[in-house]
């Protein structure tokens, strides 16, 4: 069993971009943190991030045809701008888990539209990192 974490642009600069709003954890923490719960449960993982679009899109493609059972993404930005990446869910058949660190809905009005969440099978927003260890959670109990 696999799951592929994916994190949108930006998210490289977790614990120093704006902690107020997105909390003092490194990128580097929540990911050991997801690899120890997945090892725990006995699933593979995969935690990668990127700040370009289309190599987003080529590790949803990838994952396809990896075996890959779940897809849990942060898409940053990307959530409400991209149909791209949008279409790239829409041709992977696993579960696909939508977080958001901060909750988006209390925020600016152009963050409250998410493409993905067209695809999402389940949306976790505003509990900050824990959001990513409820999805997997969720992902580890299928
Ligand atoms: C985010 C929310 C997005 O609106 C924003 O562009 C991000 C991070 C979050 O995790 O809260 O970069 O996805």
């Amino acid at each position: 069993n696999k799951v592929l974490v994916l994190h949108g642009p930006n998210l490289n600069l977790l614990g120093t971009r704006q902690p107020e709003v997105y909390g003092h954890q490194t990128l580097e923490d929540i990911n050991n943190d997801l690899y120890q719960a997945a090892a725990v449960g006995g699933w593979e993982i995969s935690c990668r991030q990127s700040n370009h679009e289309g190599e987003l899109i080529d590790l949803i493609q990838a994952a396809r045809l990896d075996g890959t059972a779940a897809i849990i993404i942060n898409p940053a930005a990307y959530t409400h701008t991209s149909v791209a990446i949008l279409d790239a869910l829409n041709a992977f058949d696993g579960k696909v888990i939508e977080v958001h660190l901060s909750n988006v809905h209390q925020r600016e009005s152009f963050r409250h539209h998410s493409y993905v969440s067209l695809r999402a099978d389940g949306v976790i927003a505003g509990l900050g990192s824990q959001g990513y260890r409820a999805a997997l959670k969720a992902v580890m109990a299928e």
